[in-house]
């Protein structure tokens, strides 16, 4: 496919894509209206990604899979805002309201003004700037008059168009990038269980997420924005109302808050505003209050305003909610990850729309620094926060024998030691056959580091724990075919290529089962030294911390970690049991050096398909990797080598129709005996 021909087609293909894509993005998170599948959306996403992939120069800057993929920067550029970003006065009474209304009254000279009340979102403003309707700029507020140029991390909010519907030649809109609810409590619970501390509120998690100066991690954390202001409009008619400007930002293709509303006067902005508070709880996003705004532009200018901020907006904030409360007790979960967390049982109470009965405690030295205990009566809040917080315990109701609280020496889960490493707030479960880690050291064991066991993601992993077939990694080498192709969405053939897999795996050389294991401080790197020092698994098993410590690039905390897993018995009895499976427990003969420069497969995406007569799968696919190469599950247009054995089947088809470089087994061999790989 890389004749003009094939270019042709797949540059019409691509302009078609970008076509629907704008589209359907628009019905999606403007309209509300989504007409296809998120599936299908996310299919045709994909295809144009894999066009450009192919054909590098049909990637235009507004195609939407330009979201992704940007390297991280070292800093971020200043930029000077064409018009200020200005902050907003409070008012936290109807009263400061009526006060606000009367200052605007007079500087209009009595001239009465309609008013719009928007939701106020709890993120981070931002500025961003379309020409000829093209994204160009995405930039922080800053100071208000200098931001940040964030660029590279706008790009990836799925809800900022990188196209407008209408090209409007010069756009500058603004408005907040939040972190919706939903999104905010999995990104704490996943730093709580990386054992990482966890974002006081979804402000604090937006902004760092846009300050990441690694997109990608950007990309990662499903960013929001809903665009609360048409700041700049030429090569239009600009609008005569606040109100006309929004309607202008929705037909150009940006999210508006559909919460927003008109008012006359100040009675029916009171009223929108209590409709709004009883409202808040079941919004998606966090708001700490509403903001009411003169509608008449003209009327906006008339009313002028302080350096800081504007007289024709104010931002009335509603208050924290706060309830008292009793601990009933303190449990310990352990998370995915075997972070264990304190999590204090309550007394039921009603707090801000919900019945709360729960708070989590985070971590050790959180509950020691507000010394929570059982049966304290405890303060909670929420306020900007999605998670009620213990703020403070009321100590004049703390019962006589109340005791400072202590984090259980083993796992609640299954009874292995808990550790703490230095530095870390987090408390782990050291067991690898813990019930609560299961299906993450499952995937950690089958990943490419590890066992490289392709086949066995997520939702099959998930399947075999449902349904009893595994509890841990040993139990993988003795998986029948029968459940196994019982399963949903298996078949007899999906059976026999996992277990091919599976088997495949047992001859991989030490250093990736140690890998494979999971052992805290041991990555690949670590894994490969210690297989290198120690040449089998017994030898780093019996090995005491000094040992260990010898060993190059092995410091206290690792060998540590190391002496801890096996000083498990549970641990150990897993290790036996892969042995005795016949999994691989020695390193490889000779470490290589790196690949040797004249490898065939250096930087080489490589697919196997079919039988190769003279080695096995895993065999293979170690030999590539000891050359510099990847060895890939399906081919795509990132396919640089197929190596084709007897039996081939539609991998091979399709390596033909992306017009991918053949290899036969024969050749093969002969590129392996010429790199100096040894069987
Ligand atoms: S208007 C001069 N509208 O609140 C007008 N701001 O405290 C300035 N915010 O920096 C902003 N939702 O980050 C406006 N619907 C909304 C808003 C909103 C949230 C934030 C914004 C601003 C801060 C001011």
């Amino acid at each position: 496919m890389t004749g003009p021909s094939g270019r042709e087609g797949a540059a019409r293909r691509a302009e078609e894509l970008r076509a629907l894509i704008a589209r359907h993005r628009k019905l999606y998170y403007v309209d509300d209206a989504p007409e296809i599948a998120d599936a299908e959306y996310d299919a045709l996403e994909r295809e144009l990604l894999a066009i450009e992939t192919e054909f590098p120069d049909l990637a235009t800057e507004d195609s939407p899979t330009r979201r992704v993929g940007g390297e991280p920067a070292a800093a971020f550029e200043t930029w000077r805002h064409r018009a200020p970003l200005l902050s907003l006065d409070n008012a936290y009474s109807e009263e400061e309201l009526r006060e606000w209304e009367d200052r605007l009254s007079k500087a209009l000279d009595g001239a009465r003004a309609g008013y719009v009340v928007e939701p106020k979102i709890d993120g981070l403003s931002i500025s961003a700037i379309w020409r000829g309707g093209v994204l160009d700029r995405g930039v922080t507020r800053g100071d208000g008059r200098v931001g940040e140029d964030v660029t590279t991390n706008v790009r990836t909010i799925r809800s900022i168009p990188l196209r407008l519907a209408d090209p409007i030649p010069y756009l500058e809109a603004r408005g907040e990038v939040f972190l919706p609810r939903a999104a905010f409590e999995d990104l704490n619970r996943q730093r709580e269980e990386a054992g990482e501390p966890p974002f006081a509120n979804p402000r604090n998690a937006a902004a760092g997420s846009v300050r990441l100066l690694d997109p990608r991690v950007t990309a990662s954390r499903r960013l929001d924005c809903i665009f609360y202001v048409a700041a700049v409009v030429e090569g239009r008619e600009a609008p005569a109302t606040h109100w006309e400007g929004l309607a202008l930002l929705r037909g150009a293709g940006l999210r508006t808050n559909p919460r927003n509303r008109r008012c006359r006067d100040l009675e029916e902005v009171l009223r929108a505003i209590e409709e709004l508070r009883e409202e808040r709880h079941a919004l998606p996003y966090e708001i700490d209050g509403a903001v009411v705004k003169v509608d008449p532009l003209a009327l906006q200018a008339r009313a002028g305003g302080t350096s800081k901020f504007p007289r024709w907006a104010v931002a009335f904030k509603y208050p924290a909610e706060q309830a008292t409360t009793r601990v009933r007790a303190i449990v310990v979960q352990v998370g995915r990850t075997g972070v264990l967390t304190p999590v204090a049982e309550l007394d039921p109470v009603s707090l801000a729309g919900t019945t709360v009965s729960r708070a989590t405690l985070h971590n050790e030295d959180e509950v020691r620094r507000k010394d929570v205990r059982v049966g304290d009566t405890v303060f909670l809040e929420k306020a900007g926060e999605v998670i009620p917080r213990v703020v403070s315990v009321v100590l004049p109701k703390r019962p006589q024998d109340a005791v400072p609280f202590a984090m259980p020496g083993s796992c609640p889960a299954c009874g292995a030691a808990v550790a703490r490493e230095e530095g870390e707030v987090a408390s782990r479960c050291t067991g690898a056959s813990c019930p609560s880690k299961r299906r993450e050291t499952l995937l950690h064991f089958a990943s490419r580091g590890g066992m490289d066991i392709q086949g066995l993601g997520e939702a099959l992993v998930d399947q075999l724990l449902a349904g009893n077939l595994v509890r841990d990694v040993a139990d993988l080498y003795a998986l029948a075919p029968e459940p196994l192709a019982a399963l949903a969405r298996m078949g007899e053939k999906s059976a026999k290529n996992l277990l091919d897999e599976i088997e495949a795996s047992k001859a991989l050389p030490l250093h990736r089962v140690l890998f494979g294991l999971g052992i805290r401080q041991v990555g690949e790197r670590a894994a490969r030294d210690l297989a290198a020092a120690f040449e089998s698994m017994d030898g780093i098993e019996a090995a005491p911390v000094e040992r260990l410590q010898e060993v190059p690039e092995i410091g206290p905390k690792t060998a540590a970690a190391i002496r801890l897993f096996f000083d498990q018995p549970g641990n150990r009895a897993l290790v036996r049991r892969l042995a005795e499976a016949g999994v691989n427990m020695r390193a490889e003969a000779a470490p290589a050096a790196g690949p040797p420069a004249e490898s065939p497969f250096a930087g080489k995406t490589v697919v196997l398909t079919g039988t190769l007569p003279a080695r096995s799968r895993g065999e293979a696919k170690e030999a590539i990797e000891r050359l510099g190469g990847r060895v890939a599950s399906s081919v795509s247009a990132k396919t640089d080598l197929v190596v084709a054995g007897e039996d081939a089947g539609s991998k091979l088809d399709r390596a033909r129709l992306l017009g991918i470089r053949v290899i036969g087994p024969e050749e093969f061999e002969a590129a392996l005996a010429k790199a100096g790989a040894k069987r």
